[in-house]
């Protein structure tokens, strides 16, 4: 298969574009730079500038089978501060690239979708047919590209998937965390483990929680990874199908941070602040669906080897330039 990749210079596109590429598919990568890395795009793929926006002129004349659409927008706190950024970049973006699918002779779409789009969930863990109530504009953008898919499938007969990741971490292959600035807990711990940044701040230990702190589920990139090949393979002709991609096991962040502990085998000056807005209690996914349906399930669970693998490839960059 020749697959496209949008945002594929970033964190969790550069992890599925190499996972393409070991799987001996040809992957072209479109990113703009704005937040991604051109040295994260892997060896082996082609990498085209420009935004998702420009896809029919940036890629004119080249075909492909399928396309892995994650480019975005992707912070909660900065989506509450230019909401009409990540209208931009997310809805119009994703509208514009679905506009250009058919010249480029795509017929199956995976999305990069989010666990925002359900906001405060009424129960855990959290199945696809739960009410979708997103919190924030990163969600609500997210959410209106799935309903965008759900009505382009029904239109063109495109193949359409939409992933629902809860929250990814970990490295693969070198490629791990890289945003400027970092806002998420594990890689933000781990520069404190490292010295490069002195303290952590919990967002809070009054949440309705075993330890008050808020609980998520952490998945693992290359897992993350996996789903995208599978989702690709499922895909089918006409249909719209939602997935949710996690390990089915909520950690709260004290936990988090004593597997830092444990993995880096050093303290972290931790002190406790005020809530997060827009952060939910507990969000944890059920993956029913995609262990079904797609014959997926996760292979690196654990925490400590989530939190070790994005350790190893944080500690080998590290002195580097930003
Ligand atoms: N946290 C801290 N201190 C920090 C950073 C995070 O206490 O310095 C806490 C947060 O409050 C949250 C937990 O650690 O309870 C995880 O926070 P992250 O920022 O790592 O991840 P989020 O759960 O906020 O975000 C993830 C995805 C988003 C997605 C969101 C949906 O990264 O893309 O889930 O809620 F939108």
């Amino acid at each position: 298969m020749r697959v496209l990749v949008t945002g594929g210079a970033g964190y969790i596109g550069s992890v599925v574009a190499k996972r393409l590429l070991e799987h001996g598919e040809e992957v072209a990568v479109l990113d703009d730079l704005s937040t991604g890395h051109a040295d994260a795009v892997p060896e082996g793929a082609e990498l085209h500038l420009g935004r998702v926006h420009d896809a029919g002129s940036v890629l004119a004349g080249c075909r492909f089978d399928a396309a892995v659409h994650l480019a975005a927008a992707s912070l909660v706190a900065e989506s509450i501060a230019d909401p009409a950024k990540y209208e931009e970049n997310n809805v119009v973006g994703s509208r514009r690239l679905l506009e250009a699918l058919g010249g480029l002779g795509v017929g199956v779409l995976v999305f990069s979708s989010t666990a925002a789009v359900y906001g405060e969930p009424e129960s855990v863990p959290i199945e696809e047919d739960a009410p979708t109530r997103p919190v924030n504009p990163y969600g609500a953008s997210k959410l209106a590209v799935d309903e965008m898919l759900a009505a382009e499938a029904e239109r063109s007969g495109l193949a359409a998937v939409s992933l629902r990741y809860f929250n990814v971490a970990g490295a693969y292959a070198g490629l791990g965390e890289r945003h400027h600035p970092e806002t998420h807990l594990v890689p933000i711990a781990l520069e404190v483990a490292l010295g490069l940044r002195p303290s952590l701040v919990v967002y809070g230990d009054d949440y309705p929680t075993p330890d008050g702190t808020c609980v998520r589920d952490y998945i693992h990139v290359a897992d993350i990874a996996e789903a995208h090949l599978a989702a690709l393979a499922h895909a089918e002709a006409g249909r719209h199908r939602v997935y949710n991609l996690g390990n089915g096991t909520g950690f709260s962040v004290l936990e988090v941070i004593a597997a830092v502990e444990r993995v880096t085998g050093r303290m972290l000056e931790v002190t406790v602040g005020p809530r997060r807005p827009g952060d939910p209690a507990v969000l944890v996914a059920s993956s029913a669906r995609a262990r079904l349906e797609l014959g997926w399930s996760p292979r690196r669970a654990s925490l400590e080897r989530i939190v070790g693998d994005a350790f190893e490839v944080l500690e080998a960059r590290r002195g580097e330039q930003p």
